[in-house]
């Protein structure tokens, strides 16, 4: 079969790297990169760490508006699916590559299958939101990571196609932890020891992009008397400095603000913090399967079975909250995990070479 794998931003590569190596043992990938993220922290290195092969196109999409970004996506993969003309299109989470992928494939009439379907977090001014209802009703086969997904699904009427085959971002960490700890000196690059410091991400538009937001979350954090990592993405660099913000966390004698870094050691500092503070959605999983607790700077979230577990908390961006929940740090006894047993790559490649082409 002829599969069109599109890709575009960090999570999408690590979400990527266990199907892919699968599906090409009996298939034929397209590897497409729209071009979303393009600094070498956020895209090079992942596929050197996951051994991605190079993609087959680099559309170098690049950033901008919502629609500008989304509405060049749609053109360049069309183009691009219209000459290769796969019979499968393979999307990943909830991006704006994720959408522009799926909606240039359902109207080239070719089949989509989305990776990470029936996330829902109800809240509908995020851009993901939308790109994830969206590639969900337009895709033929929806590969869900827990049983909440499906139901999610079932509620909107989407019953066909939905299959539960757990979460590939567990699948990546599976693979990976082992040559995280053998490979990655992060710890001794940033002289950290183990449980001796908090790691922070933040780059969701809600946080970045509001003043009142990042103004507090950046107060919570300065004024915590632990040492805190914060790899920042480019997003919150910019908007840091925008809003008058950089010098405070520069002068910060607790905040170490870095580059990001790559998948090992991202997973080394998550395995060896005492917690995560973030907004990003494969960090609050993967502080779950690393029995790391997790602090959500968000009102909501889309993986709620890593809170119902008690392993995360949704704290928002009030240093008061942030406060009390660094205090009361809980770890409580994980029950089955619902994400999977880390065979979600397997299964989607099982169920897809049954496919007829
Ligand atoms: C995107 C996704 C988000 C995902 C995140 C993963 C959408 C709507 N958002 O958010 O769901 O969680 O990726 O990290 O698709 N920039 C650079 N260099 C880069 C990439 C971006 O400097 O390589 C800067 C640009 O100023 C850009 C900003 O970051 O405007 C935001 O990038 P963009 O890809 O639009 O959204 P993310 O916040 O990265
Ligand atoms: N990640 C990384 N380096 C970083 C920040 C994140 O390798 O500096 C990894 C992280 O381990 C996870 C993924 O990127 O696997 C999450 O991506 P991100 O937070 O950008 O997006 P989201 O999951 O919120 O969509």
């Amino acid at each position: 079969m002829r599969i069109a794998s599109i890709v575009g931003a960090r999570p999408q590569f690590i979400k990527a790297a266990p199907l892919s190596k699968r599906l090409r043992r009996e298939h034929r990938e397209v590897l497409i990169h729209t071009g979303q993220h393009y600094d070498r922290e956020l895209s090079h290195i992942f596929f050197e760490q996951l051994k991605i092969p190079r993609p087959d196109y680099n559309l170098k999409v690049g950033s901008g508006g919502q629609g500008e970004q989304t509405g060049k996506m749609l053109m360049r993969v069309e183009e691009v699916l219209l000459k290769e003309k796969p019979d499968l299109v393979i999307v990943y989470g909830d991006t704006n590559s994720t959408l522009a992928g799926a909606l240039a494939a359902v109207k080239l009439h070719i089949r989509v299958a989305h990776v990470e379907a029936g996330l829902r977090s109800y809240n509908r001014r995020m851009p993901e939101e939308i790109n994830r209802v969206l590639t969900d009703h337009i895709s033929d086969l929806l590969f869900c990571p827990s049983q909440r997904a499906v139901e999610n699904l079932q509620r909107e009427g989407i019953e066909e196609g939905v299959y539960l085959v757990g979460d590939v971002m567990f699948d990546a960490l599976l693979e990976n932890i082992e040559v995280a700890c053998r490979e990655s000196q992060v710890m001794e690059r940033l002289g950290l020891s183990e449980g001796g410091f908090l790691l922070l991400t933040i780059h969701r538009q809600e946080n970045t992009d509001r003043f009142e937001n990042l103004n507090s979350i950046v107060g919570a954090v300065t004024s915590i008397e632990k040492k805190i990592i914060f790899p920042a993405h480019p997003r919150v660099r910019k908007w840091l400095r925008h809003w008058g913000l950089w010098e405070r966390c520069q002068n910060a004698p607790n905040l170490m603000v870095i580059e990001p870094v790559g998948y090992l050691d991202m997973l080394l500092l998550e395995e060896k913090a005492e917690a995560i503070l973030t907004d990003s959605g494969g960090m609050q999983k993967e502080a779950y399967f690393l029995k790391t607790p997790c602090l959500t700077l968000r009102q909501e979230t889309e993986w709620s079975e890593t809170v119902d577990d008690g392993w995360n908390t949704l704290v928002g961006t009030q240093p008061e909250k942030i406060r009390e929940a660094l205090c009361d740090l809980s770890f409580p006894t994980q029950g089955k995990n619902p994400y999977g047993e880390g065979e979600a790559s397997k299964k989607i490649a099982e169920i897809i070479g049954r496919l007829e082409n």
